[in-house]
């Protein structure tokens, strides 16, 4: 039995990617005595396979301990259903330290309800902010933010972030990028998808394009007006779109979409980056693409008008074109003529955070388990 016991949450797509290097140096540490337990919590935010178990397997996470099942529902609802859940869940078996990622509502709600209790609560991408409100992954991160015990951070601007709104410095671990270490450690395995041939696939001869932000993809007018300009501006590139459930269903209500961009389902982890890797450039309104397209050094355009990620923009390849479509003729001309910028690896990105957030943890675990915040 271990002294000390972590809860890992994970929620959503997004969170698979960075604790599955976390859940594998905690194992590495214990294999060497030292360590932590640890409860792997699936709060069921996303339940397809496609968005979950896909993901499981392919990163080698182990079945979570516990599945909150929460499923589908407003932004609300979800908070309240995962919160009832986990506080359950602590009250049975108490832990000592709640570890969440990223900004899902499953990592706010997990937070409150662990904070309430008294237990610790370590956010491994905190800090970060876009400064939108208008995006439920924004009021997330704050609220997050204002409960975290302890922060670790992927860039510089992160720390400044916190430091502004007060957070002194013993509470603030600069680590890095665990989606980073993600990504570093299966370059090598990323596997092309079976649709390759089917549709006419060369490397550097294609786009990859992921929309699924309400802004982007909730009303069929605002999505058409996209698509179109997607569609005219990539000159009949094929453009693979794996679509996320959320712009499915606008989709299913649009009368025509261009001939070049082609639907698949959404991608599991190993396909969609192999994807990325060998694409000419992406169009995202996501978050974590815009790191990972940097760190391959692919051309990224996002139809975003913030990122709380601006280092992809000041030394990565990615570039903010807001959300008007006319913002995406020029862009894709001046990247045709092989203007776009190449790029840098922000500091820390380096495949060894979670190693660091591991030693980290330790220390605290020991150290600092009873004092205040
Ligand atoms: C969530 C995250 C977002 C992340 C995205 C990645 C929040 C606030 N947002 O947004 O940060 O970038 O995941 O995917 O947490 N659905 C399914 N199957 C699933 C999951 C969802 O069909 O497995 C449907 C839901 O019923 C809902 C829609 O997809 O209609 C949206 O799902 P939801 O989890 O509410 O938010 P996302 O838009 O996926």
């Amino acid at each position: 039995m271990y002294k000390h016991l972590i809860d890992i949450i994970a929620g959503a797509r997004p969170n698979f990617m960075k604790i599955a290097p976390i859940i594998r140096a905690v194992h590495a540490r214990q294999r060497v005595g030292a360590g932590f337990g640890f409860r792997l919590v699936h709060t069921g935010q996303h339940y397809d396979p496609r968005m979950s178990g896909d993901f499981f397997r392919q990163l080698g996470i182990p079945e979570p301990d516990v599945n909150l099942e929460v499923g589908s529902g407003t932004q609300a609802e979800q908070t309240a259903a995962i919160m009832v859940r986990y506080e359950k869940l602590l009250l049975e078996k108490r832990c000592d330290v709640c570890l969440v990622v990223g900004d899902v509502t499953s990592t706010m709600a997990c937070s409150i309800a662990a904070q309430k209790l008294g237990v610790k609560v370590a956010h491994v991408e905190g800090g970060i902010r876009s400064g939108d409100w208008t995006m439920p992954e924004e009021i997330n991160r704050m609220v997050t933010d204002a409960i975290t015990n302890w922060f670790f951070t992927t860039s510089q601007n992160a720390n400044r972030n916190l430091r502004q709104s007060g957070v002194p410095d013993d509470r603030i671990f600069f680590v890095g990028n665990t989606m980073i270490d993600t990504l570093l450690s299966n370059m090598d395995r990323l596997q092309r998808p079976a649709f390759w041939d089917e549709l006419g696939l060369e490397s550097n001869a294609y786009f990859v394009l992921t929309l699924h932000r309400p802004a982007n993809v909730d009303g069929a007018m605002a999505f058409a007006g996209l698509l179109k300009a997607i569609g005219q501006g990539t000159r009949g590139m094929p453009v693979v779109f794996p679509v996320h459930p959320r712009t499915a269903k606008t989709l299913q209500s649009l009368a025509e979409s261009p001939a070049n961009i082609r639907f698949v389902e959404p991608q599991p982890y190993l396909e969609f980056n192999y994807l990325v890797k060998h694409s000419k450039a992406v169009i995202t309104d996501s978050g974590g693409i815009t790191e990972e397209s940097t760190v391959m050094g692919v051309p990224c355009m996002t139809l975003r008008d913030t990122t709380e990620r601006p280092e992809t923009v000041t030394m990565g390849t990615n570039e903010l074109l807001g959300t008007d479509p006319a913002a995406l003729k020029p862009a894709l001309d001046r990247l045709f003529s092989g203007e776009w910028k190449r790029g840098r690896i922000p500091e820390l990105w380096d495949g060894k955070t979670s190693d660091r957030i591991v030693n980290v943890l330790e220390r605290l675990l020991e150290n600092r388990i009873g004092a205040g915040p």
